[in-house]
């Protein structure tokens, strides 16, 4: 993995999105939710949840189909937002709340994406592989999800 090439390459899906589409946003998440699914192993989810009034909305993704509408104070998710930052965990099977879309799923990693400093979406991913989301991987994510804070 080249981490730099990664984020650059995600900055090139982002800046090949008119500012003026209207669907800008959902565009740069479609795309680079595709990117990251195919360009890191041992991934099996990749994509973002809406915060919107009590629930989290299913976003852009790749992976198998999952839940649509989860309750604000629910899950892995749900724990990343109280605590509002980085939620790496290395084995999905010793959370109790852990919800659970694709049964295959045996580690997790879910970051904030702040826009105008408030938290507005949830960008999760989730690996066969448990303690998949090692210090490297855990840059690489917050990085991306630092500039997509600043891009949507
Ligand atoms: N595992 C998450 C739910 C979302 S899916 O992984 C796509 C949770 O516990 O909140």
């Amino acid at each position: 993995m080249n981490k730099d090439l990664l984020i650059k390459e995600v900055q090139e899906i982002i800046n090949a999105v008119p500012k003026t589409s209207k669907y800008r946003q959902i565009t740069i998440l479609a795309n680079v939710s595709a990117f990251i699914y195919q360009e890191i192993n041992d991934l099996n989810w990749v994509g973002f949840y809406y915060i919107e009034n009590d629930v989290f909305s299913l976003g852009p993704f790749q992976g198998k189909i999952a839940c649509t509408n989860i309750s604000i104070n629910k899950g892995m998710l749900g724990k990343c937002l109280k605590i509002k930052d980085v939620l790496n965990i290395k084995d999905v099977h010793l959370e109790k709340e852990h919800i659970a879309c694709d049964s295959n799923s045996n580690s997790e990693l879910v970051l904030p994406i702040s826009i105008k400093d408030e938290i507005k979406i949830l960008f999760d991913i989730d690996s066969p592989i448990k303690n998949r989301f090692d210090d490297e991987l855990v840059m690489l994510f917050k990085e991306i999800s630092n500039i997509l804070s600043k891009e949507l």
